[in-house]
């Protein structure tokens, strides 16, 4: 028997691992190691916590049809999406404030991804300037998160910042235009923004300054007064006020990168995003974050990849854990999927080296589960791999 994965016999090797391997034990360790208020601000969900838990529980609805018929040809998980190489189809989500977690935050979670021959999705929200998080892993392949500002010419300058900083792709953050209501964070009355946290990108923007009003000293944190006045402006202009189908165009005339919107679960909306010309489109619910009582995201990808009609990539996030879940995700017609709260246990616990653990472990997963159902590639996953696993 051929252990599918190098992951596993390295942890084997070397016997054993200083990071859990299970999704439930990650979680533990990292609410162990983090202060209360960084733990729940990361774990925590919408309202009661419904779609978080719906979207967990929608994978097990499907069982995946084992196969034994089976040639000596190599499984080899990786795919492209839109030009950018990745050795497994999972990409890390843009997730903001990520020192929160651990110092390294962004650049640690490049690196990490890096190493594993993946693309972080660098949030807007950052600790660190976009073109240090990048530089940070020459060897990447980052993508870069836009939240739409409302001051066109700050949107402007981030994306032509990204671009020049060898970012490969635009994910524009569609779901967040509104503040979810958060119970856990509001108990701990913690916005991490107000605290010094999550605002590098516009911290080194002159045109954020401009409309501050305020000429900063130098690179880095500004001091108190400016950015108690810095946050309050943030807070104005962080998002604009409406998206309308039409509005991709002016996005598409700033930049030669892809867009993608993040974070649809209607397919006619997929579908008019897709003819206004969006470059791929992300099924999300922002891990729950957002709304209580949503729709589980993996309810909604196949009805939305029904839609796009493979005429751009299709991506998911939102509940995936496991290698056998990324699968689901892709039998259902997703090209990649991306993770969110587990890189940020895996950075919490080891900085870069816990992102690759978390990645590395999926990967040889997933690397598995494509093997014992019948597939040496991503490209033959359908829907003839999933069976009903009947209620639970
Ligand atoms: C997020 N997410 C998010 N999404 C986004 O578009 N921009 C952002 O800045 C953030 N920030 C953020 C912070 C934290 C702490 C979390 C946990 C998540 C949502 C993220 O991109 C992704 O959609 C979900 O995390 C996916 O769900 P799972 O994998 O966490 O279940």
């Amino acid at each position: 028997m051929a252990y599918t994965g190098s992951y596993q016999s390295q942890v084997f090797g070397n016997g054993g691992s200083p990071y859990p391997f299970g999704a439930a034990e990650l979680e533990e360790a990292a609410r162990v190691k983090l202060s209360p208020e960084a733990f729940d601000y990361i774990a925590g969900a919408a309202g009661r916590g419904l779609t978080a838990r719906a979207n967990a529980a929608a994978f097990s609805r499907y069982g995946l049809t084992y196969r034994v018929l089976h040639q000596d040809i190599p499984t080899d998980p990786a795919v492209t999406i839109l030009g950018t190489s990745l050795a497994l189809p999972v990409l890390l989500a843009p997730a903001g404030v990520a020192d929160l977690a651990h110092p390294e935050a962004e650049a640690g979670a490049a690196r990490g991804a890096a190493e594993v021959g993946t693309s972080l999705v660098l949030s807007a929200v950052t600790s660190s300037p976009l073109e240090d998080v990048a530089a940070a892993a020459p060897s990447g392949h980052p993508w870069f998160q836009l939240a739409w500002s409302r001051d066109e010419r700050l949107a402007r300058s981030l994306v032509h910042r990204a671009e020049k900083a060898g970012y490969e792709a635009i994910v524009l953050m569609g779901d967040c235009y509104a503040a979810g209501w958060r119970p856990r964070e509001l108990s701990h009355a913690f916005f991490p923004y107000r605290h010094g946290h999550g605002l590098g990108n516009y911290y080194s923007d002159p045109r954020f300054w401009a409309l501050a009003g305020h000429t900063p000293s130098g690179p880095g944190l500004p001091d108190d007064a400016a950015r108690e006045a810095a946050v309050a402006v943030w807070n104005q202009v962080f998002t604009r006020p409406s998206f309308a189908p039409g509005d991709l165009a002016t996005l598409k005339s700033w930049t030669d990168l892809p867009i993608l919107v993040k974070g649809v679960c209607d397919p006619s909306e997929a579908r008019c995003l897709v003819e206004a010309g969006a470059d791929g489109i992300v099924v999300s619910n922002h891990g729950g974050r957002q709304l209580d009582n949503g729709v589980a995201a993996l309810d909604c990808l196949p009805a939305v990849c029904a839609a796009v009609a493979g005429r751009v990539p299709v991506l998911f996030d939102s509940g995936i854990r496991t290698g056998t879940d990324v699968l689901i995700a892709l039998a259902l017609g997703a090209d990649a999927v991306m993770i969110g709260r587990p890189w940020l246990y895996g950075l919490a616990l080891g900085g870069a080296d816990g992102v690759a653990h978390v990645l590395r472990s999926l990967k040889d997963e997933f690397t598995s589960a494509l093997t014992l159902t019948g597939h040496h590639t991503c490209a033959t996953l359908s829907l003839s791999d999933l069976t009903p696993a009947g209620p639970q």
